[in-house]
């Protein structure tokens, strides 16, 4: 089936509703899908002839614009682009959230630098191991977070792209906008210039949030905090568990042990502090939402910019839950709209507070767990 084919069926089965932006949106992705098809299959694995033509010898770059689809939550971007990663017969490909991308490229290059071969830059050897392991490359959620990302993205991409690499995304953010207030983002710019040149870019901006359609239940986010909503924090841990005792637990990322204070039946449960008060990052949260199904958290107090670390790690945490389809349930000082209440997150919360929404849904408590 064609992407647009698919995009139909979605229409007239009534699963979906119309939206001129996602049919355009849809109508790009099936013209893109169709020039893949049609594009002959090229050497694909790197040919390396060291010291004879040099690094370009082995290029194929392809001239094909990938998409980037932006826009607010709840638009339909990532259905979208799985419905394109799912049509699209071009393999190997791939389709990982941005940031388990970054943190794979990083864990590469970290090897290429240690084994300390000469020749090419380890960032073009990681690049030429990933345009090996897929011809195109879709990410959810592209968002460039830390200076450790950014100063590695021009290149590592500027070599996929030599390889014929495309790349199809989302994001909540126009490519101009990445990295907005990021440091030395003088040399990120790069990067921008070259992600414009690859990719088209289309804007889903003007439309419905179809995330709020779907709210049921209130009994997942307990608030106010007291007696009543920790009995029933209990009552949902214990439902989970089947009612097994809580262990401590570890969790091994990356050769460090995170801990986990209570556990069973692949649910864990935090105090609010014991998982964001603490210096984890992206991967530990993916690692947690990776190990278990659900996770129970007590006290998430209302979030202003005097703990500003904390509500940065609690977005990185329900992004890294929502991406691995974990359930949640917690107790929280104030209703979900209210929970931040700083300036320096703001934009990025709103797409947590779109997730806490979902994550309460029928749907999303159907659907299996990605571990
Ligand atoms: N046109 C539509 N009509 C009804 N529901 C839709 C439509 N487009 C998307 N949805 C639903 O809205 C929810 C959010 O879509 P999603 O692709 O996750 O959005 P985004 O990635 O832009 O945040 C999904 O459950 C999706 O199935
Ligand atoms: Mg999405």
């Amino acid at each position: 089936m064609t992407i647009l084919q698919r995009y139909q069926q979605l229409l007239a089965s009534g699963e979906i509703t119309p939206d001129s932006a996602q049919q355009l949106a849809a109508e790009r992705l099936d013209a893109l899908a169709q020039t893949l098809h049609r594009t002959p299959a090229r050497p694909f694995k790197s040919r390396r002839f060291f010291g004879l033509f040099g690094s370009g010898a082995e290029a194929s770059e392809t001239g094909l614009k990938g998409l980037y689809l932006y826009g607010p939550v709840g638009r339909g971007k990532s259905m979208l682009m799985d419905m394109f990663h799912d049509e699209v017969t071009i393999t190997p490909r791939r389709r990982l959230h941005f940031h388990e991308f970054m943190q794979g490229a990083h864990s590469l290059i970290h090897k290429k630098r240690q084994r300390g071969a000469g020749g090419d830059s380890p960032i073009v050897q990681a690049a030429d191991e990933i345009a090996d392991s897929a011809k195109l490359l879709c990410f959810d959620e592209m968002e460039v977070r830390d200076i450790a990302d950014a100063m590695v993205l021009a290149r590592l991409f500027t070599r996929l792209f030599e390889r014929g690499v495309v790349v199809v995304t989302t994001s909540n953010r126009h490519p101009d906008e990445l990295y907005r207030r990021g440091l030395h983002r003088d040399r990120f710019l790069p990067f921008i210039a070259l992600l414009k040149d690859k990719v088209e870019v289309l804007d889903l901006g003007d439309g419905k949030d179809y995330r709020r359609d779907r709210l049921v239940g209130e009994d997942l986010y307990l608030t106010p905090l007291g007696r009543a909503a920790r009995d029933k924090v209990d009552a949902a841990f214990e439902a989970l568990t089947d009612g097994s005792p809580a262990e401590p637990d570890v969790v091994v990322v990356n050769a460090r042990e995170v801990a986990v204070p209570r556990a069973a039946k692949s649910v864990a449960r935090f105090r609010f502090d014991e998982i964001c008060g603490i210096a984890l990052g992206p991967s530990d949260y993916l690692a947690i939402a990776q190990r278990y199904r659900a996770i129970v958290i007590d006290g998430i107090p209302r979030m202003t910019d005097d703990i500003r670390d904390k509500a940065r790690r609690f977005i990185t945490l329900v992004d890294a839950l929502y991406e691995r389809r974990c359930q949640f349930v917690c107790s929280a000082e104030v209703p979900v709209e209210e929970l931040y209440a700083g300036v320096d997150w703001g934009f990025e919360f709103d797409r947590t507070v779109s997730r806490l929404l979902e994550m309460r849904s029928i749907s999303y408590l159907q659907e299996p767990h990605r571990a």
